[in-house]
Parts: C-alpha cells; structure tokens; sequence
C-alpha cells in the first residue's frame, strides 16, 4: 500500500477566495495546497475591468502576508458591455489569465452576466485571435429546463455551436457534472477542457436529500445522479490531458446556507488535495493524480509547471465540523468525516 505520495506542486484551476473578513479567513487554505488558483471574479461588484483585478489581487497577496509562495491568476467577468480592447490590454499585461462567461442569473452574483452569447461577438473573436481563454459556467438559465438537466442542454444548445463558430477559441468548462459534459470534452476536435471539483466526485444528488434537507451539499451545478458521478470520476482518472483539478471552492457563512433560500457554494480548501485523492485511490489510479492535479491545468493555459513538490501520507485527518466564527464561520465539505490522507505540505 503506498504509504506517500510526492507531486510536483499542484494549482486550483477554479476558486472563490471572496473579499474582505472571508477573504482573510480563506486565502490561506488555498495558498497552502496551491502555487496558483484562477480566482473567480463574482464579487459584488464583479471584477470587470484592470484596475478591479489589480487591487483584488493585491487584497489577495495582502491577506496572504509576506512571503507567501502563491500566485492569484485573475479573471475578468464578463457582461453585455466587456470592452474588448481593455480585456485584451489586461490579457497582454498580464493581469487577467482568462475571462469568465456567466450566464445571467445562472449562480452566485452572476446578476450581471451575459444574457445572451450573441452579444459576446467582438470579445470571443479577440479571445481566439489572442489565445486567452474563455472560462465558462455550462448551465442553461432558462427555468422552464429541469436544474438537473440544464447542463446538458447548455453543452447541445450553447456549447456545440459556440465551438463550431470560434474553432481555435481555448475553452474551459467549468465543473463539470454530467456524462454529457464529459463525453463533450473528451471528443470535441476543439481546443477545450474541464475543471471537475471534489464534490462531483464523491457525492451524488442523494447528499442534498440524506435524512432531510443539506444545505452544505448545495453547490452549483447541482449535484446530479450516480451514472454522470461514475461518467466524471471516469473522465477525472482517465489521464486524458482535458481534464484538471478545480475545486470551486465557494465558501458561504453558515447563515447564509442555513436559511430559508440558502446560498449555493461548497468550502472545500482546508482538505481539497486529501478529497481529490480519496477518489484517485478509490479507482486505482495514484499514478494519474499528478498529471490531474499539477500537469493538465498549465499545460492547458500555456503556463510552465510549477517548480517543488507537496507530499501526502497515510494517515486519518479529522475534517471539522465548523472552520472560523462569527461572519466567518463555514462549514467545510466532508464535515465531522475522516480523511485516509493527510498533506504533509
Ligand atoms: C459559486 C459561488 O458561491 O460563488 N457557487 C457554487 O455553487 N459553485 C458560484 C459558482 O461557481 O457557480
Ligand atoms: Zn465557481
């Protein structure tokens, strides 16, 4: 039984670090695991322009502290309105990594989304020309669509002819959670992947229902049944170079998930390597957890590998029931359960 296992340092393709006190009471549990995260940029208000980016990544380091070895990738959120020429100045700049395609109303703060694609036109034919990648919540918001299917209906309706308009535009799908997805990604002779977070791996929609209703279980895209849970573990093990580690970590105050309308959001970052890994070994495949977690990603973007290693080891690590006080008080995924890895660091 292997008893460590050493990766090259791996990067969170898909977090939420949030601003202000849960800004300063989370960063640190991604830098800790992370040499870089795409940070998503659903703020109120969203990060939409340069000068936003900059100061939200200097918040980031800030709260950090000195010394800190991570590195924030920023986004820029796009609305009816992005300017073109200013997203493609930021991408040449080097402040913004990627941009982020929220349908409006699809999730959390993303009010100010794209309402329609079509309206994108000048920005996607710059993201194609320049390479910069497109990031994209894959949910249709039409409420007459099934929540559980409005996934697969993005990749058919949205997804497909946005890939045969725009054949060299570099795309991400964002956590994926249906056999659709993945089959989409996994055959597309199209420049795309996907992120696919710890808890589309080990949890199906029967977590939201266990014994009454979870609302730490509430992320989204919502869980979905066992066959796309197996679908998406199979695409995440396969080795294929399409699909990377992003937690969509999405921390939310316990009020605000305990409530009458609770939030959608899973605060994955204090054990996302230890989750992630569970389901590595569960399918036999340690060997394919580097490539996962520390390979695809980069190799995706553009970017060099991160330099170092982290290391894990056998060992129970208790995940507790609660993280933080007052308006910072979250309750991790995997709550009160235990873990058969511990990071070492
Ligand atoms: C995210 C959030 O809370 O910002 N929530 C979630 O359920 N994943 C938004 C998102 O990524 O959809
Ligand atoms: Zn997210």
């Amino acid at each position: 039984m292997t008893e460590r296992l050493t990766i090259r340092r791996p990067d969170d393709w898909h977090v939420h670090l949030r601003d202000g006190a849960m800004l300063q009471a989370v960063a640190g549990f991604t830098a800790r695991q992370f040499a870089r995260a795409i940070i998503m940029p659903n703020l109120t208000p969203p990060v939409t322009d340069v000068a936003a980016a900059e100061a939200y990544r200097d918040r980031i380091l800030a709260a950090l502290g000195e010394g800190a070895d991570f590195t924030p990738l920023m986004t820029c959120y796009l609305t009816d309105d992005s300017d073109t020429e200013a997203i493609a100045a930021g991408h040449a700049a080097g402040v913004f990594t990627a941009c982020k395609l929220y349908p409006a109303h699809a999730t959390t703060n993303s009010a100010h989304g794209v309402t329609d694609i079509l309206k994108l036109t000048r920005v996607l034919e710059t993201l194609q020309r320049i390479g910069m990648p497109l990031l994209i919540h894959g949910e249709v918001t039409d409420r007459s669509i099934d929540i559980f299917d409005r996934e697969a209906v993005f990749v058919e309706r949205v997804l497909t002819p946005l890939t045969r308009d725009y054949p060299a535009l570099k795309i991400v799908l964002e956590h994926i959670t249906t056999a659709e997805a993945a089959a989409f990604v996994t055959e597309a002779a199209h420049p795309i992947a996907a992120t696919i977070t710890p808890q589309h791996l080990l949890i199906n929609r029967n977590a939201l229902f266990d014994g009454g209703l979870r609302p730490h279980a509430y992320c989204l895209p919502v869980l979905k049944r066992e066959t796309h849970r197996l679908a998406v573990r199979r695409a995440a093990v396969s080795g294929s170079p399409r699909f990377f580690l992003g937690t969509d970590s999405a921390p939310h105050v316990v009020g605000a998930k305990q409530s009458g309308c609770g939030c959608a959001g899973i605060f994955n970052a204090p054990h996302a390597l230890e989750a992630y890994l569970k389901v590595f070994e569960e399918e036999d495949a340690l060997d394919r957890f580097e490539g996962f977690a520390s390979e695809h990603g980069a190799r995706f973007y553009g970017l060099p590998l991160n330099e170092g290693t982290v290391t894990l080891v056998r060992g129970a690590a208790e995940v507790p029931a609660r993280i933080g006080e007052g308006d910072t008080a979250v309750v991790p995924f995997m709550a009160g359960e235990t873990l058969a890895w511990r990071f070492e660091g």
